[in-house]
């Protein structure tokens, strides 16, 4: 054998578990909200699914936290902006339990900087 075979099989295990793991990578579910930087964050497209997502269950009405915010629609959250904002991107007390990307907290503040587009 040549002195260059054990390298070489070095080298290609190593992509071999490389491409393993970016190929688990592709599998894991994707970000709620995909964003480019400065795109235009609507309500229908972004905001209410991701809320859905990480709010609802406590604060959609009737669940446990809805009597500190009912996330019932649009205007239920315009209405409630500034403790959103407090809670989600102040104080970030809000998801308790849960996490926001990065993306998704700079989904959340671009759409109230951009006016809160329905
Ligand atoms: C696991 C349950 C849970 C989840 C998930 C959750 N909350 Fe809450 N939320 C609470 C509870 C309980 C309170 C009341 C106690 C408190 O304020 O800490 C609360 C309070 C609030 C308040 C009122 C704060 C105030 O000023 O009185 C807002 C606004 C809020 N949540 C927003 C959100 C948003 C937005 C999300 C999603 C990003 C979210 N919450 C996710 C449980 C939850």
């Amino acid at each position: 054998m040549s002195k260059f075979t054990y390298p070489v099989i070095t080298i290609m295990m190593t992509l071999l578990i490389l491409s393993a793991c970016s190929k688990n990578q592709a599998d894991e579910p994707k970000p709620v909200v995909p964003e480019k930087p400065g795109t235009k964050v609507s309500y229908a497209e972004v905001l209410q699914p991701l809320l859905q997502a990480k709010c609802a269950g406590c604060h959609a009405p009737g669940n446990r936290a809805s009597t500190a915010w009912s996330f019932n629609g649009y205007t239920s959250v315009t209405g409630n902006a500034d403790r959103i904002k407090q809670a989600v991107l102040v104080s970030k007390t809000m998801p308790i339990g849960g996490t926001l990307s990065a993306t998704e907290l700079q989904s959340i503040k671009d759409w109230f900087d951009q006016g809160m587009l329905q």
